[in-house]
């Protein structure tokens, strides 16, 4: 059964515990983390810093997705600071094959990540080194856009190529998008906005797992 991974992007971070907790206790089981370096995407987030405070307050599994330039100068620092699952941009990453090496070296998942206008072929010589692959269906940098559903078409193809891949969506998931995604053929759902932007973060990823099992 598909899962939404609620992404910290929207939480609001002076009650960051609390909005974790809440998540959990709506049966979550993966955290997105958004790291942004205000080069590759027009953003900034959080760095290795944060995650060690996350990773002190939760067992969740920590994915966390680079939005950065030179990934493989951080791939480290992210999994020393307590990510489970580091994610990478193909049109970022110089050598996809290494930063898949580097993370796997470290003992981490590993998993790779194309923006809208990226195919599905750009990173299909990857593919068999990866356990995740993350479909933008946005263009990355901020929480609450609208989906690009033609990029879902990503998410059937790679089923096809890669049976046992995880795969996730990433931008603009809400209760009218989740049934789309899902006949699309996704593992992982992020949802940000969606879960943190209504004040209630338990109900509202409740209200979108309702979704997904069709209730
Ligand atoms: C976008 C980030 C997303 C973001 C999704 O740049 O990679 O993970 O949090 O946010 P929503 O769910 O609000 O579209
Ligand atoms: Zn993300």
């Amino acid at each position: 059964m598909p899962e939404i991974v609620p992404s910290l992007l929207s939480a609001d971070f002076t009650k960051l515990a609390e909005e974790i907790r809440a998540v959990e206790l709506a049966g979550a089981h993966r955290l997105h983390l958004d790291v942004m370096d205000g080069h590759f995407v027009p953003n900034l987030t959080i760095g290795p810093f944060i995650v060690k405070a996350i990773r002190r307050i939760t067992k969740l599994h920590l994915e966390t997705h680079l939005m950065i330039e030179r990934p493989e100068r951080f791939i480290m620092p992210f999994i020393e600071a307590g990510s489970d699952t580091v994610i990478v941009h193909v049109e970022t990453s110089r050598d996809p094959l290494a930063d898949l090496a580097r993370i796997h070296g470290a003992g981490a998942k590993a998993g790779l990540v194309l923006n809208p206008p990226t195919p599905l072929a750009a990173l299909e010589p990857y593919l068999s080194q990866a356990d995740h692959l993350l479909v933008m269906t946005v263009n990355p940098g901020f929480g609450g856009q609208e989906m690009i559903s033609s990029t879902l078409e990503k998410v059937s193809q790679a089923r096809v190529l890669s049976p046992d891949l995880l795969i996730e969506v990433d931008g603009g998931v809400n209760l009218q998008t989740v049934p789309r995604v899902v006949a699309a053929g996704t593992d992982l759902l992020v949802a940000g906005y969606a879960v943190f932007g209504a004040g209630n973060p338990k109900l509202a990823m409740q209200n979108l797992t309702r979704k997904i099992t069709g209730e």
